[in-house]
């Protein structure tokens, strides 16, 4: 008799974030608004209309891959925005949008975000002018540093484990200050996925409660809301998005 062979769980490490395929990732998600875009967009910008503009000195955009529309979305409120990431390939694509000009597929994203938004700068150009790209992952955040934060589409699109989860998403709330607050958009429910006919890339299907589980316990004014399901988009597997508000408490 065979035991039945166990499938090893794959963690962060274990994936090359280096090569993500960054064309392919942006023709399947980010060449034109989708419903689910949009309804991230909308979410992020009632967010960001919170504060005064350029009333936040830094924010930061965690695993930022190749999608410029959450950067766009801070340059109302925040001064500067640290795109951080670790994966080479993100780094050249972002380097490159800020240093010649974003891609025309971008423009749309734009002028949606600035309906919902009239507060940010004129040009999409000017509202990049505020991003840094910084090198690194969750492991580099330093506690505190950033007034807000937002993470679109990462802890629970990097690891199979849902530990690592969990602690990507405290290194996330551990990243701003007390006070400090917090917007995210999560998959819900995917399971490991490939893009195109790539590899199969890690990731850790949760729901509203388990993001209540990881979430309820390190912030304040914890808000989660959810997207339908969008079928214009590849078959991830999900079963929609999830959108997050919360706050870091005061010590
Ligand atoms: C599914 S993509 C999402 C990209 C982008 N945020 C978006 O909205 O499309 C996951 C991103 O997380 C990055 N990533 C992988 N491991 C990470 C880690 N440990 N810390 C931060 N980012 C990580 C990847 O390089 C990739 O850019």
């Amino acid at each position: 008799m065979t035991s039945p062979r166990r499938t090893a769980v794959r963690r962060n490490r274990d994936a090359d974030w280096n090569a993500w395929p960054v064309a392919e990732y942006l023709d399947e998600n980010y060449r034109q608004t989708h419903p689910l875009d949009r309804g991230v967009i909308r979410h992020h910008s009632a967010f960001y209309r919170q504060f005064a503009p350029g009333g936040l000195a830094r924010t930061l955009e965690l695993g930022a891959g190749p999608n410029l529309y959450p950067l766009m979305l801070a340059a109302g409120a925040s001064r500067r925005v640290d795109a951080l990431e670790p994966s080479a390939a993100n780094l050249a694509y972002l380097r490159g949008q800020l240093a010649s000009g974003p891609e025309e597929s971008w423009r749309p994203f734009y002028a949606l975000a600035r309906t919902l938004d009239p507060t940010l700068p004129d040009t999409l150009e000017e509202a990049l002018s505020r991003v840094r790209v910084v090198p690194g992952d969750a492991s580099d955040l330093a506690d505190g540093h950033y007034d807000a934060a937002s993470m679109n589409f990462v802890a629970e699109s990097v690891t199979e484990d849902f530990g690592e989860f969990t602690a990507l998403c405290a290194a996330f709330v551990r990243a701003v200050r007390p006070g400090g607050r917090l917007v995210a958009a999560f998959m819900e429910r995917m399971p490991s996925y490939r893009i195109g006919e790539g590899p199969v890339w890690p990731a850790c299907p949760v729901d509203e409660p388990a993001l209540r589980a990881v979430f309820g316990p390190r912030t304040t004014g914890l808000r989660i809301s959810r997207l339908a399901k969008d079928r214009t988009l590849p078959e991830y597997g999900d079963t929609g998005v999830l959108l997050l508000t919360a706050e870091r408490p005061a010590p």
